[in-house]
């Protein structure tokens, strides 16, 4: 068939127990040419396991890179001379990294993270309550991409936006969010970032397709949670991970692979794959140093301090009025 757009609507189908817009927004790239899926979808039970797997392996590192950085310079990551503030985490269901913040003695007495899983707010919450009797804690459960509405605040305030969660962002919706993000910490806005930056190919596509297959694993329970949950019926081993880089473009890009011609089908849809086709699931932005700030200024915001581990790994960048 000429320009088979490689879906039929399909009657009677199963009913799907994943959340509607989710659920139409993976059909959404399924039904698009080239396929993606989105990549909030890896992120169920399962998922942010296996993203807590991909932390510790050896090929991977980001996360140690970060957080040693985090650990070897300390209150140097604050603003000057600000105490008594409130810590604004955005994409935050997980405290880890703020607690290198939060240790700092007499620096912060609020901590609002906002995150699209609720569940996951609510356990932070209850660590914290435990270790950190002083702290006030405001979960706010919302996706930080959208505009952001966030509880009133007194005194000073800090954005931070560890984890290269930015590099999953294309560079217009990056520079989108960090203005929005500038808005919502204004009068005097100031934010910590942390981001992968670019480097060769060499050392990104293991960090991306590892020994274990932990990666892999990690990519293909995106079909497995649509098996799960969106009623599809994906021959999941029929699929292979795959990482590219992509020069033009200076990003990582996590691919699945058919290995084969075949169909599968999901509630109100029939999709087709030719041998070799992919489903784009994933880009991870890897920017220079430079570039990452002119994102950044295009967005408002100034270059106050930088730092890099010795290799030139990761940066951290804090940004002030
Ligand atoms: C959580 C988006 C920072 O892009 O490195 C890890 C997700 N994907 N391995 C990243 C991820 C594949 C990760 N971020």
């Amino acid at each position: 068939m000429p320009n088979d757009p490689g879906f039929l609507p399909r009657a009677g189908a199963a009913r799907s127990t994943l959340r509607p817009d989710i659920a139409a927004a993976a059909l959404k790239g399924l039904t698009s040419q080239p396929k993606t899926l989105p990549p909030s979808l890896f992120y169920d039970e399962l998922g942010c396991h296996l993203f807590y797997e991909i932390t510790k392996l050896p090929e991977y590192y980001l996360t140690r890179t970060e957080t040693a950085l985090m650990e070897r310079i300390g209150a140097e990551l604050l603003p000057p001379g600000m105490t008594h503030a409130t810590l604004v985490e955005f994409g935050g269901s997980e405290e880890t990294k703020a607690r290198y913040l939060l240790d700092l003695p007499g620096r912060f007495d609020r901590y609002i993270s906002v995150d699209v899983a609720e569940t996951a707010l609510t356990e932070m919450r209850k660590r914290l309550a435990q270790s950190h009797e002083w702290l006030e804690v405001v979960p706010v459960v919302a996706n930080f991409m959208h505009p952001l509405r966030l509880p009133p605040i007194d005194g000073p305030r800090l954005g931070f936006f560890p984890g290269s969660t930015i590099g999953n962002l294309e560079p217009s919706a990056a520079a989108a969010f960090l203005a929005s993000a500038r808005q919502a910490l204004e009068p005097s806005p100031w934010f910590l970032l942390g981001a992968d930056l670019r480097k060769s190919p060499d050392i990104l596509i293991p960090a991306y397709d590892d020994a274990a297959g932990v990666t892999a694993a990690f990519n293909r329970n995106l079909l497995v949670r649509l098996n799960r949950e969106a009623a599809a019926d994906f021959d999941v081993s029929a699929f292979r991970h795959r990482a590219v880089w992509n020069d033009g473009e200076s990003r990582i890009e996590m691919h699945l692979e058919s290995l084969r011609p075949q169909v599968v089908h999901l509630p109100g849809a029939t999709i087709r794959f030719a041998a070799g086709e992919t489903i784009h699931t994933e880009n991870s932005y890897k920017h220079t140093p430079e570039a990452l700030v002119s994102v950044a200024q295009s967005a408002g915001w100034r270059l106050h301090r930088r730092w890099t581990d010795d290799q030139g790994l990761f940066g951290v960048f804090l940004f002030g009025p």
